[in-house]
């Protein structure tokens, strides 16, 4: 009799379980039903040079996912994220696409954070009829192309470099009183390069000088032949607009040569492993900072920490931004269907916790930039830039 008992028992804990791994999913007390399920792609480093922002990326999209499948899923059905690495690199960016569009046949991405992956992902996903949304990527050609046309399937949830340039140039001139700057840059990188070029033509339309500019590729690891040019320029500032894993070499062997000068970056610097020892006394352009005191930043963050246990930065903030745009626009078009949903997101007006994105022709979001200083122990916000 006894085991009898037992064996009702496990038949139905085996089927709760199976029911939940089945297209069902418990929401609260009851388990929730879905009319069937819609796939979004989440493209994003999670190896290769920038894991950090790849972890971050993945880890705001599927919060996003998460809240909106408890609310009972968008139109009804939920959403089922495939997540690929697509290392911040062309090739593997490349075959995450292919492979996302044509074998999970998704018809939504998000990705990639890097502009030199998101523009080889865009001729694909723009090609296939399938909407992206890069949260991240800042340089202009992710969505027009050669031609200057716009791609009609392709958008961003954060702001351009050439605004993002001139930000850093006005923060260099107008708050650090520099005259001169020095510039350093990834030609192979076009967010780096892209980055450079747009602070330069800002800095000297200003009236400023660029009293050096030397390129380096991503594999080098010893920058002294540069540092000592910089050493004798003695430029006013230094802009080095690349990743954090550029930024903490040169930082720390530009410390070790008793090189005191100022370096500036660009978005690319937000890393929990960003080097603040080596880079202290520098400041970057951002999205966004955790330490905003509005509520919709405060509130996603406690969400955010209590499901991960770290501290959202601006590529988790931007991710979550822009799979919930993405997650509203299949919810006001009624259907999943990417032809609408591009037109609906065209017209959209929405609130994020980086700020209110509506669309350009260029499918560009109109932003502010936050300022932040790093210090030794924390990254600081310093001021707040609107366009
Ligand atoms: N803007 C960078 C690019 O286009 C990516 C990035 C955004 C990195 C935000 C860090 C933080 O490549």
């Amino acid at each position: 009799m006894k085991s009898f008992k037992l064996l009702g028992i496990l038949l139905i804990v085996a089927f709760v379980l199976s029911a939940c791994g089945g297209g069902t999913a418990t929401g609260g007390e009851k388990p929730m039903e879905y009319k069937g399920e819609i796939k979004v792609a989440i493209l994003a480093p999670l190896s290769g040079p920038v894991p950090t922002f790849g972890e971050m990326t993945r880890d705001g999209a599927l919060l996003a996912i998460e809240e909106w499948n408890a609310k009972g899923g968008v139109n009804g059905y939920k959403i089922v994220p495939i997540v690929e690495d697509s290392q911040c690199t062309p090739d593997p960016a490349v075959n995450a696409a292919n492979k996302v569009v044509n074998q999970d046949k998704v018809h939504y991405i998000i990705g990639e954070v890097c502009s030199k992956a998101s523009i080889p992902i865009s001729e694909i996903a723009n090609a296939a009829k399938v909407v992206q949304i890069s949260p991240t990527s800042t340089n202009p050609s992710v969505t027009v192309d050669a031609n200057g046309k716009t791609k009609d399937f392709i958008f961003r949830a954060c702001f351009i470099d050439p605004f993002q340039g001139q930000v850093g140039a006005k923060f260099a001139m107008e708050n650090l009183g520099a005259k001169t700057a020095f510039i350093m840059l990834d030609q192979a990188n076009d967010y780096v390069k892209g980055l450079a070029e747009f602070f330069e033509k800002s800095f000297t339309g200003m009236g400023g000088t660029v009293v050096g500019k030397e390129s380096y590729t991503a594999n080098d690891t010893d920058f002294s032949a540069i540092l000592a040019k910089i050493a004798d320029a003695k430029p006013d500032v230094v802009y080095l607009p690349d990743y954090y894993n550029i930024v903490n070499l040169v930082t720390k062997q530009a410390k070790e040569k008793g090189i005191t000068v100022p370096f500036i970056g660009g978005d690319g610097w937000d890393s929990a492993d960003l080097d603040k020892a080596a880079a202290a006394g520098g400041y970057f352009t951002n999205h966004y900072s955790s330490d905003d005191p509005r509520p919709e930043v405060q509130n996603f963050r406690k969400n955010f920490e209590s499901k991960y246990g770290k501290v959202p930065d601006a590529l988790a903030a931007l991710s979550y931004d822009a799979t919930n745009l993405m997650l509203q626009a299949i919810a006001d078009t009624g259907e999943d269907n990417p032809e609408k949903v591009r037109l609906t997101l065209e017209k959209i007006t929405f609130k994020g916790v980086s700020g209110t994105i509506t669309f350009d022709a260029s499918h560009n979001p109109i932003k502010s930039a936050t300022i932040l200083k790093v210090t030794p122990e924390k990254v600081i916000f310093e001021s707040v830039v609107n366009p």
